[in-house]
This record gives structure tokens, sequence and C-alpha cells, in this order.
């Protein structure tokens, strides 16, 4: 049996037998699964240098691609069998295409490649596999504020996502380090806001610097087209706009949207560091409504349910010392800053609402009360996602101690740029997106969970890559299969069957990090990392 990731259900193997696909091998797409059809083309026709050309009818087709409304949505079902033919039948056309990540993996890693090379063989066992995700959540949310992505990689991304059965990719768009989507209404959001002169290597901590300047930005058109590219991969993308803080890249560009009462903002720049950065957006009627056209471009561009609005790591010095704020918390008739950014936030869940879409936020949304209907990713450990359950509101887990994926996979010394935890790729496969504090009841609460990448000390591709595999691996079978309860996983099986499966990431050309450990060019290159508690401080 290939060594399929996730782990599906169940696989049952059938009487000796395979079923090939050649030259002459033909799909039948049925209504609503033309678009696994075409992937299936392009992703396999590619790698085996097959025209997998359509059939007029499924009874002829080597490849049957069908609907069955009995399964759930995401579920699938895939039959190879005696009769020659691949039988996929989904429950809705995610289930399809979720069964073709199923089919292209068990096709060998050769199917990962771009072109053939020269033995490979498309050939598929006879059995039957029945296949459901555990959660309808299941995503990764990249920073390409602190560096930039290029979209090219951001489309690579999605397949990379996909290849994991991953469904949503959460795009933090703007931070303090750079504003990376074109506002056609305010261009000087990118036109000042997505360049920075310089960047500090390593941690805030460090006395260096890459003076190289940075930046970069997504036009409405990428956007587009990274929207379209995830929607054919039935990835939802869930843009990120960071308010009140995190935007010292917005008031750079727009001073007004600073408090100017306490700090003269035309003076900031993008921010070259990292860290919490007191300048947050002043609460004023002027901001919320550059805010809201901000957003008006937003909703148009992504069609996603939940829009995320930040709100983490504001901190509240600022508004304490501002006349201006000061007078809106007695006008409002609030009790403190903390009310005055549940206010902020509740403006955009009324407006959200008003749109038929939802707010989703950093569980800092929690404090000075929760708007009503709004979501929360859970970073700050469990609980804020566990309070949050209990009060009735959704949750996406994304615990910092358990699958931020920037902190160190491994103790040793060679780790570039060591920040936060170590968390091996054993740890995040025992991680538990459900806590035990939740009855089942509050537990249907938590949509899923998600991995998290900033990327303050990843500088590029090649750097997110090494960060986030092989533990994406890890992470995709937790939020996509039926696993016992962590202390009862079988790592070591999960691990025999990674074998194969770095096998697949070569032939993506994914830069994972190694299972012996960083290569030369991995490695450390002398730069301060966050320490951790009890460690000398390089570690
Ligand atoms: C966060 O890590 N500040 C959400």
């Amino acid at each position: 049996m290939a060594d399929l990731i996730p782990a599906p259900v169940a696989v049952r193997q059938s009487p000796e037998g395979a079923v090939r696909l050649d030259a002459a091998a033909t799909v039948h797409a049925a209504p609503g699964t033309e678009d696994t059809a075409r992937w299936l083309r392009g992703a396999l026709g590619a790698a085996f240098g097959l025209p997998l050309d359509p059939a007029a009818r499924a009874e002829e087709a080597t490849v049957r691609l069908s609907l069955d409304e009995s399964l759930a949505a995401e579920a699938y079902r895939l039959d190879i069998g005696p009769d020659e033919a691949v039988h996929l039948t989904g429950g809705g056309p995610a289930g399809v295409f979720w069964g073709a990540q199923t089919l292209r993996q068990l096709l060998g890693a050769e199917a990962f490649r771009s072109a053939p090379v020269a033995a490979a063989e498309a050939v598929l066992a006879y059995q039957r596999i029945e296949d459901a995700p555990r959660f309808g959540w299941r995503g990764m949310m990249l920073d390409v504020a602190r560096h930039f992505m290029p979209k090219n990689d951001v489309l690579r991304y999605l397949d990379l996502l996909a290849a994991h059965k991953l469904n949503v990719f959460h795009f933090h768009l703007t931070d303090d380090q750079g504003w990376r989507i074109e506002i056609k209404r305010h261009p000087r959001l990118t036109e000042v806001g997505s360049w920075r002169p310089r960047s500090k290597w390593g941690h805030r901590a460090s006395e260096l610097w890459n003076d190289t300047p940075h930046g970069g930005y997504y036009t409405q058109d990428d956007i587009r087209e990274i929207v379209a590219y995830a929607h054919a991969r039935h990835i939802t993308v869930v843009p990120e706009i960071d308010i009140p803080g995190h935007s010292q890249a917005a008031i750079s560009a727009y001073p007004e949207l600073g408090n100017t009462d306490v700090v003269d903002t035309s003076a900031l720049g993008v921010w070259d560091t990292w860290g919490i950065n007191p300048n947050i957006l002043a609460p004023t009627d002027g901001v919320l409504r550059f805010y809201e056209e901000v957003f008006e471009e937003v909703l148009a561009l992504f069609p996603s349910q939940f829009v995320h609005i930040g709100g983490d790591e504001a901190p509240k010095d600022q508004w304490k010392q501002s006349p201006t704020a000061q007078a809106r918390i007695k006008e409002l008739g609030l009790a403190d800053e903390d009310e005055l950014q549940s206010w902020f936030i509740r403006h955009f869940d009324t407006w959200l609402a008003e749109r038929g879409r939802r707010l989703i936020g950093w569980d800092e949304i929690l404090e000075g009360g929760l708007a009503p209907g709004a979501a929360v990713s859970s970073w700050r450990g469990y609980r804020g996602g566990i309070a949050a359950a209990k009060s009735g509101h959704d949750v996406v887990m994304c615990p910092e101690q358990q699958v931020y994926l920037d902190h160190r996979q491994h103790g040793g010394p060679d780790e570039p740029m060591p920040i936060g935890y170590v968390r091996t790729l054993e740890d995040v496969y025992r991680f538990e997106p459900v806590p035990p504090e939740l009855s089942a009841e509050e537990a249907r609460h938590v949509l899923g969970t998600q991995a998290n990448v900033w990327t303050e000390v990843m500088e590029n591709r090649r750097r997110v890559d090494y960060q986030v595999f092989p533990r994406l691996a890890a992470f995709a079978e937790v939020a996509w299969s039926a696993l016992p309860a962590p202390a009862e996983r079988d790592f070591a099986a999960f691990a025999s069957r990674m074998t194969e499966h770095y096998a697949r990431l070569d032939a993506l050309g994914v830069d994972y990090r190694p299972p012996a450990g960083p290569r030369p060019d991995q490695q450390r290159p002398g730069v301060i990392g966050r320490p951790i508690e009890g460690a000398p401080p390089n570690v």
C-alpha cells in the first residue's frame, strides 16, 4: 500500500491486480466534477506525459469522477477494481478533489513531478478507500507582511496545501513591516507601505541588519488570480487586514491613521524590526471610514465568508495618552481602553455582518467583550478558544505552543535563526485541536485548526519551506485523519510513512528540514534567535 498522508479512514485491499493509466486512458467527469478532471489532466498528465482525454460516456472511461450525495461534502470513495476502471466518487466537488489527491499519492512519488522521467509508469493497485476529514477548517496562515512572498510562490503553496488536503489559506496581508495588497482608493498603502529600507536580521535583540530594501505587494489582479487558483483547488483564502494594532505600515503611508495627538506619525516609516509595536490606529470616525473603504475592496476580491481583522497585540499606551481616544471612551460610555478596542472590533463585526460576512480575529478580541457572531483564532494557547467555545463562538485552534511553525523544530545549535519553543515533527503529530475542557456540544464550535507561519526569520521561500516541512505533513494528518488521543498516536508508523512522503516532497522541490538535520546551507548563520527559558542565549 502506498503510504498515504494524511491517513485515510479505511483502505481495503482487493484481489491482485492493477489498473494502468496509459496513453489510451480517459477521464469522464460527471456534472460538478469538471474542476477535478482539469486538475488531474494538468497534474498527472504532466507527470506521466499522458493526454488523459475526456471520455464521452462514463462506462468507457478509465477514470470516472462522480458525485454521491449520500456522502458528506468533503468525503470521497476511491474504488480501483477489476473492471479496469478507477471510480472516484465524492459527496461534493471538494470530496472528488481530495480523492484525486489520494489518487496521485497512490501513483508514487513520480506523480509529483512536472514532467515524466524515463521509468515512470502510472499503475494503480486494486483497492477501495473510504475517507472523510475530521475538521472542516484545515488551514495554514502565511505571513507575507514580514517577508513578501512573490505571487508564483504563493500559488506553489496553494498546490502544497492541496496535496495535504488542507482547505484554508489564511493570508496575513498587512502588518507593521509591510502592506501587501493594492487598495485602489488608497494607493499610498502600497506605494509607501509596501517597502522598508532594511530589515532586522534575526531576533529583534540581534545587532545585525539586512541592508537590502525589502518589499513587494499583490495587485488586485494578482489577488484575483490567487483566489481563483485556490478556488480551483477547493481552498478558501481568508484575507487578514490587521486592526487596530500591527498597523505601522499603513500609518507610515497615511499619518492621519495614527494617534497624531500623541506621536508625530508623519515621522514614522515602515517598521524595520520585529516585536510588538506601540503605533496603533486612532479610534476616530475618519479611521473607521478609511478601513471600511479598504474592506470594501477586500470583500470585492475575496468571496470567503470569514474575513480576519487581526485584533492581536494592540498596546493601549497611546490610547491612554490620547485626548481624542479618551474623549471617545467618555462619549461612548466605555470603561477603559480594552472596551474601546472591543468597540472598534464590533464596528467591523456589524459592518461585515451587514454584508453577509463573518468576522474572525485573534483571541485578544475576547478582551472587553466578544462581538456577537465573531469567531476566534485561538493563538495564545487553548484558553481563548475554550472561553470562546463555551460562550457559543466558533473557534479555530492554532495555539502558538503547538502549531507556530516559525518555532524551531529541533534543539540543536545548527537550526537556522532559532526562535521559540522546540516543536518537533512528533510534537506536531501529537497536537490535539480539541481540548478536554470542552464538552461534546462545546467542541462543535471548534471549526478546525490551522498552522501559523510567521516570517520574521524567513526571508525567502526556501526558509519558509524549511520551517513548514515536514511538520505540515504531521499537521495535515491531525487536521484530516481521525487520530486517537495524543499519547496513543502511532508516531513510529507515521514516521515510516514519511519515507515515501519525503520522496513526494523531493519531487515537488520542497526544501524541507531533512530528518538528519539541516544541510550546510540551511544552518544558522550565527544569528541570534529568540531565547527559550533556561537555554543559552543563542539556542
Ligand atoms: C499572533 O501571533 N500575534 C497572532
